[in-house]
């Protein structure tokens, strides 16, 4: 025993001796640094190491998904209006829960933090020392305003409601956080034990934060799938994230998605695809996409290094990024009709609802036929967002692509 512990202590000290002699920089002490718990250290401090991976995260949404309007203004990205915000709020007439010259709406000068600026824009304000999110909402693409939570607004924080994926290192009991949008560390793990090692500590360096593309595929994407995601929290009443999830972890743990069949109907079509925003990941797991292990990360980067930008920060533009795999499709039925190949189109229809229904893509990668409709009005169909004149005869355009197929109708 002895024996084997003066070996062990040996092996620690004698690599750190290699090591402090490797480096140029102080010698240091990895038990030491690793004594202390894991904490969240921020992106600047990634930054001052990895430069290219700070520029191309600074480039992408989820840098800034929250932003401080207290030190720059220029993140509201709406004209604060009071006439032509009451104006639009109350052209949304009995759909209001409170009269539209009744909705509470703040001063810019209070308004501590903006989120959104790609689909539309909310704005946090403070109310007896919590943070809350303002009844209002602009849409970017429709340029209107309209309400948001307008009755219970004042009884929904912030942290618990939106928190821990608009922001990272949530205290819920604290109520504090480390750092507004999606940060290195939302997706890296806490950094502390791996900045605090020189940078010729490269093996340990390696061992001490969380490389997403050295996990197995199963547990990886579930990092994305802890905000792409909708739900509650299973260990923090009231939260709608993943309270205590690290990446790295199964997501399961922490949290319970919701689904139509347990009675969803605001957010999910009877047929379980999304219908409300942030839901990717439920949307994935039921394609064959999830079951061939095409993972967000495949048609999707986080970091653009090397890549041209392009909508969505896919790999490929558009369709072009189902042409990085199917290069050979069967032309009969459906791919046999259209002179095109907008396989986003049919195969990923703008059923989602971000802003106004129908801005972003479903995640199912099913078509939607126009039988599908038929069977049951409440769900979209994939064709009648270009075959909206012929809205009226679904089954007529049912039965000249799948000629046959409505028969006993
Ligand atoms: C003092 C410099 C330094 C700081 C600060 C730093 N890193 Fe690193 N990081 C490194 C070095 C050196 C490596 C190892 C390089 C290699 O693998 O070739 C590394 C590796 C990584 C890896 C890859 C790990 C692997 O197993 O492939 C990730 C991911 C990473 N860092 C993320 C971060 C994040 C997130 C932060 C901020 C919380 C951060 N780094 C802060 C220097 C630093
Ligand atoms: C901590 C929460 C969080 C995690 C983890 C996360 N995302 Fe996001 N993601 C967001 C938020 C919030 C936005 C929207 C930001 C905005 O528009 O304000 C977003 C936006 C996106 C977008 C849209 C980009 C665009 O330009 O339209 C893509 C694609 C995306 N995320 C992919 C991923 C992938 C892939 C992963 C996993 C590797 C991931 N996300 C992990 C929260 C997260
Ligand atoms: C479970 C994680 C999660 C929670 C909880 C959540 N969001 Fe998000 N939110 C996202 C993700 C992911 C996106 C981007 C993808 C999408 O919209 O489909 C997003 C997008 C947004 C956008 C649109 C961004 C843009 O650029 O247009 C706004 C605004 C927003 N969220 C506000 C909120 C507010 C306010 C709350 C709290 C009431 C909240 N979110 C709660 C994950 C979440
Ligand atoms: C939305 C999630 C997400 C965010 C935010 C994010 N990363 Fe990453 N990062 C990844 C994923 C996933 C990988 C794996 C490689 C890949 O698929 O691009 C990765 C890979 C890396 C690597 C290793 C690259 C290599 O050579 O293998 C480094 C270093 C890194 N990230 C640093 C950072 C830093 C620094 C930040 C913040 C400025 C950051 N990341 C923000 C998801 C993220
Ligand atoms: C097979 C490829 C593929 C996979 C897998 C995939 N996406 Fe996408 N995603 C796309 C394409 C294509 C778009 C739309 C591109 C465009 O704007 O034309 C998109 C759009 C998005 C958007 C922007 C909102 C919208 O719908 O327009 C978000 C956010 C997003 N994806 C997140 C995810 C997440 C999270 C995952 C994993 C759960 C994922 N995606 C898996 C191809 C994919
Ligand atoms: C990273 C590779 C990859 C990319 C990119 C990709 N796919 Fe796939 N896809 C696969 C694999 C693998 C399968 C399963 C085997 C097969 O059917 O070829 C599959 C299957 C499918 C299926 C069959 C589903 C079923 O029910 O049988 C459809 C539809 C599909 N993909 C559409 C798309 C669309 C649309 C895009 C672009 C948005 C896309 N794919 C991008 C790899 C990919
Ligand atoms: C992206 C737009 C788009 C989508 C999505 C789309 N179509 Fe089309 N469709 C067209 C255009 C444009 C034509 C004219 C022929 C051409 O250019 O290929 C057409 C032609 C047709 C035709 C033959 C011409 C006619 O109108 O008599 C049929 C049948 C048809 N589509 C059925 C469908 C069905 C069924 C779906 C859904 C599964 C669908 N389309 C989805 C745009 C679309
Ligand atoms: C007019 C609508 C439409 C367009 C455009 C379209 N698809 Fe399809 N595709 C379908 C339908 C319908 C099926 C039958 C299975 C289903 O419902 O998803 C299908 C099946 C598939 C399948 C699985 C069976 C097979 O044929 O191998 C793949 C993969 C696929 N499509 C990929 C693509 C790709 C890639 C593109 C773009 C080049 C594309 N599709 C364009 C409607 C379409």
């Amino acid at each position: 025993m002895k024996g084997k512990f003066w070996v062990a202590t040996f092996s620690v000290s004698v690599l750190g001796m290699l090591l402090a002699a490797c480096s140029s920089d102080q010698p240091f002490d990895v038990k030491e640094i690793m004594s202390k718990p894991k904490a969240y250290v921020g992106s600047d401090v990634c930054k001052m190491c990895h430069l290219e991976h700070y520029d191309s995260w600074k480039m992408t949404l989820h840098s800034r998904s929250t932003q401080d309007a207290q030190s720059n203004l220029d993140v509201i990205i709406a004209d604060f209006d009071e006439q032509k915000i009451r104006a639009d709020l109350a052209k949304l007439g009995d759909k209001l829960q409170v009269p539209a010259d009744q909705i509470f709406i703040p001063k810019i000068k209070d308004i501590k933090y903006t989120q959104g600026n790609q689909w539309n824009q909310r704005y946090i304000v403070e109310k007896d020392g919590d943070l809350y999110i303002a009844p209002i909402q602009y849409n970017v693409a429709s340029h209107r305003w309209v309400a948001y939570e307008e009755k219970n607004w004042d009884k929904r924080p912030w942290l618990l409601k939106c928190g821990g994926c608009h922001a990272s290192g949530v205290d819920l009991e604290k109520k504090t956080f480390k750092e507004l949008s999606v940060s290195c560390e939302s997706c890296h793990g806490k950094g502390s034990w791996h900045s605090a090692l020189p940078k010729t500590a490269v093996f340990e360096k390696r061992q001490t934060i969380l490389n997403p593309a050295k996990l197995t595929m199963g547990v990886a994407v579930q990092i994305c799938g802890s905000c792409h995601n909708r739900g509650d929290s299973t260990k923090h009443p009231g939260a709608d994230w993943p309270v205590g999830y690290e990446p790295g972890r199964s997501l399961e743990v922490y949290f319970k998605s919701t689904s139509y069949e347990e009675g969803d109907k605001e957010y999910v079509y009877a047929n379980e695809f999304a219908k409300g925003h942030h839901q990717q990941y439920l949307d994935w797991k039921q394609s064959e996409h999830y079951k061939e292990g095409v993972t967000c990360t495949s048609c999707h980067y986080v970091h653009q290094i090397g890549l041209p930008p392009t909508r969505s920060q896919t790999i490929g533009a558009g369709s072009q990024q189902c042409f990085e795999c199917h290069q050979i499709l069967n032309k009969t039925t459906a791919h046999a009709i259209h002179s095109f190949a907008n396989c986003i189109g049919c195969h990923m229809p703008r059923i989602v609802k971000s802003a106004e229904s129908g801005d972003i893509h479903s995640h199912v990668f099913k078509t939607l036929l126009p039988k599908v409709t038929i069977e049951n009005p409440t769900i979209p169909n994939s064709c009648t967002s270009c075959h909206a004149h012929k809205n009226a005869d679904l089954k007529a355009l049912q039965e000249k692509a799948f000629p046959g197929s409505m028969s006993g109708w």
